[in-house]
């Protein structure tokens, strides 16, 4: 990308042009990624565009209200919430990519009532380069690639940040004025804390997931990581007061890259490490343990799923 100002005037001609008077949709998921396209085409078109944000339970910590505040603006917005059905679709599911599937399949019927009721002719999207890349190498099933409703006849699929890296992204969120919780704001994958929860995904490892995330990303502020999380791992057994307990092994991962396609993991110092443990399973009384992932992408992926 050249120039920030001529890429965000270019990208609102073309949305312009594409959509005429046509109503268009796009999932918000409160990323980086998609809040930018959906500002970007916010400013193009206004109200003819409808963002939906579908709160799929497997949100972080304080997400869903931050959206609700920092997206005020747009009138048109809509605030989905379908945990209840997102979980009931996991439900006994372990295998990874059923995982995504099912995940991506409910998003799709979720917009689809959406896009039915509001007559959408076009869907945005926030897809961008590396998304692109590695959906054709099929290492993982991006659930925002390819993923169409196809109840819902569209005249086209609009996606103004096809050819931009995640740094890229970033400076155009801030030409946006979008604020710095979003454009600041790690990346977060589209099926949510459920890749990083290994095995069936229920609403109880979510949360510890989502607590101990939370603490990460505190703690772990200071580092500046490019994606710093918690995931729940499986059980180990441990000892809380006088008891032995079959609890959540955590694992933490802090990751530097540019953009995701390869990563390293980071360098924490001993009292960081203990800081995290002593919190993590201080506070949350289902884990029993804390782990620091020292594994580099490759060979291991960021997510765990
Ligand atoms: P992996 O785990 O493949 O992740 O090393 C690379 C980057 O992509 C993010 N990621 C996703 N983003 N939908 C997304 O929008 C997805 O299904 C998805 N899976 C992984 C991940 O957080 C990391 O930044």
């Amino acid at each position: 990308m050249v120039d920030v100002t001529e890429f965000i005037d270019d990208a609102k001609a073309e949305i312009r042009e594409e959509l005429g008077d046509s109503t268009a949709i796009i999932a918000l998921s409160g990323g980086v990624d998609s809040s930018t396209a959906a500002a970007l085409a916010y400013e193009a078109v206004g109200d003819q565009l409808v963002p939906v944000y579908v709160d799929t339970g497997l949100m972080r910590k304080g997400e869903t209200e931050e959206i609700r505040e920092v997206f005020d603006y747009m009138e048109s917005l809509r605030i989905v919430d379908a945990s209840d059905r997102f979980f009931a679709e996991l439900d006994g599911v372990t295998d990874p990519e059923e995982k995504r599937h099912r995940i991506g399949e409910q998003f799709i019927r979720e917009f689809e009532t959406v896009a039915e009721e509001v007559d959408a002719d076009y869907l945005v999207q926030g897809t961008i380069y590396p998304d692109r890349i590695e959906s054709e190498g099929t290492i993982k099933s991006h659930h925002n690639v390819g993923g169409l409703p196809d109840a819902v006849d569209f005249e086209g699929i609009v996606e103004p940040m096809r050819d931009l890296y995640k740094d890229e992204v970033r400076e155009v969120a801030r030409a946006l004025d979008l604020e710095e919780i979003i454009s600041e704001r790690m990346p977060f994958p589209g099926p949510g804390l459920a890749v990083r929860v290994i095995g069936e995904v229920t609403p109880e490892k979510v949360e510890v997931c989502r607590e101990a995330t939370a603490i990460v990303e505190e703690e772990l502020e200071e580092y500046d990581p490019w994606q710093a999380f918690a995931a729940v791992l499986g059980r180990a057994t441990g000892v809380k007061g006088d008891n032995r307990v079959h609890g959540h092994v955590v694992a933490v991962r802090s990751v530097e890259s540019r953009d995701g396609m390869t990563a390293r993991a980071q360098e924490l110092e001993w009292e960081t490490l203990q800081r995290l443990q002593s919190r993590i399973a201080g506070t949350i009384d289902e884990v029993s343990r804390v782990v620091y992932d020292v594994t580099h992408k490759p060979p291991a992926t960021i997510e765990y799923e």
